[in-house]
């Protein structure tokens, strides 16, 4: 074993006894001004550095992915730093390009704490892109204001076979630069997440050059030439896998896989192109970090979950709105810890509609071990006080 898998590993050690936080420390029955509160500690925390991560703390969102349910669910959002938070959009402005906005470490590690600040969440997501692993592969990437992304596209066999097979990683050293930063603020509870995107999902936007609808140039391109495919897969497995170890060397606590678009594959296409790369991920990741906690993000996965988490080896699954709860609570929450799974726009909705989906929600998976989470990434016409009506309403849950 290298030297530097040693350190990686002894940073990670996930052998450490759990202190379960107590109610108190988690902020529960706080007047509705305390989802501010983190911008004072995340303050307090920047003058004291030297006190930082001195002695292992509790943090309950990662009790929860190691086995331990929470009375009170730990609650992040997807995509939680973004276009419905002024103070996103101001900073955004300011860096130019979205690009330049991930790979500016003051500026990515700046937004990242925005959210925190404001809610007070359990956890913090890096703020970055899935799509600069493609980047950092040597693809063209792209974001056009009000158009998404836009990338060369690998649409041919042969366009496929000049894809590089190793990304070039000091372009993504800005994302390690920014996940130390943040992990030298983040209150000792706030739990850090590093994430990359699932194969299947990555190269949906590498095949099309774009976001499609319906994903249909990668799923054509994996029916008509499933092998010149596996290679764009194989590149992302092998250079997901670099990117999460790196992302855990800069202070992340657990990881995120997002297969977005995962639900429109048929089962056997689902089997070959989402569950087995991912499977490959985790084993990768853990082949050097033991105990790795990785949380797997396949939407629209439905009735094929089970199998997911069967043949993943995830410690949790984020779950879209639409999962049945029964299914989930007997096949998938029986196994590993479940994250979501509200509908994004019940939250732009608000008032008593809102209150009823929490509360759903919370009847439906707060008895096992549940993270509060979206069913998908928040959207920007979100309103910020109906975020604070969620955060409240979990918060005030006895479980
Ligand atoms: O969750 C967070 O707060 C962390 C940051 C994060 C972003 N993208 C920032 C972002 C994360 C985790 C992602 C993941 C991501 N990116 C996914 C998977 C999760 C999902 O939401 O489905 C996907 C498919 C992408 C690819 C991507 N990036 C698209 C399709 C777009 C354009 C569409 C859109 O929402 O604008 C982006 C751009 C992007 N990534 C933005 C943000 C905040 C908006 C860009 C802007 O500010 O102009």
């Amino acid at each position: 074993m290298r030297s530097e898998d040693c350190t990686l590993e002894a940073s990670h050690d996930l052998s450490q006894p759990k202190i379960a936080a107590s109610d108190d420390d988690r902020g529960m029955a706080k007047p509705a001004s305390a989802v501010y509160q983190e911008r004072e500690t995340v303050s307090r925390s920047l003058a004291e550095p030297a006190l930082l991560n001195a002695i292992p703390s509790p943090k309950p969102f990662l009790d929860v992915l190691s086995g331990q349910r929470q009375p009170v669910p730990p609650l992040w959002m997807m995509r939680q730093a973004g276009r419905y938070l002024p103070e996103y959009r101001e900073l955004r402005a300011k860096a130019g390009g979205f690009l330049d906005l991930c790979f500016t470490p003051e500026f990515a590690a700046e937004v990242t704490l925005q959210p925190i600040r404001r809610f007070n969440f359990d956890a913090a997501i890096i703020f970055s892109d899935i799509l600069v692993i493609p980047y950092a592969l040597g693809r063209a990437v792209r974001f056009e204001v009000g158009e998404g992304p836009r990338l060369d596209p690998l649409d041919t066999p042969e366009k496929i076979e000049t894809l590089a097979s190793e990304a070039d990683f000091a372009k993504l050293e800005p994302v390690y630069e920014a996940l130390r930063r943040v992990r030298a603020v983040l209150d000792p509870k706030i739990a850090l997440i590093g994430f990359c995107g699932a194969p299947w999902t990555v190269a949906t936007y590498m095949v099309a050059g774009q976001g499609t609808p319906d994903q249909a140039p990668a799923r054509m391109m994996a029916y008509q030439n499933p092998d010149a495919f596996s290679n764009i897969i194989d590149a992302l497995v092998a250079n997901s896998i670099e990117y999460l170890l790196g992302q855990l060397r800069a202070g992340a606590d657990c990881l995120q896989i997002f297969d977005t678009w995962a639900g429109v594959l048929p089962p056997r296409e689902f089997e070959r192109w989402s569950i087995e790369p991912t499977h490959r991920i985790v084993a990768g990741v853990r082949a050097k970090v033991p105990g790795a906690k990785i949380i797997g993000f396949p939407r629209g996965a439905g009735a094929l979950l089970p199998a997911y988490v069967e043949a993943t080896n995830v410690d949790a699954v984020s779950i879209d709105w639409a999962a049945e709860p029964s299914l989930i609570r007997e096949r998938v929450q029986s196994k590993v810890a479940v994250q979501g799974n509200l509908d994004p726009l019940v939250l732009i909705a608000g008032g008593a509609a809102l209150d009823r989906a929490v509360d759903d929600v919370l009847a439906n998976f707060a008895m096992g071990r549940l993270i509060f989470n979206l069913g998908h990434g928040i959207q920007p016409e979100t309103p910020i006080a109906h975020v604070e009506q969620m955060v409240k309403r979990v918060r005030a849950y006895r479980g």
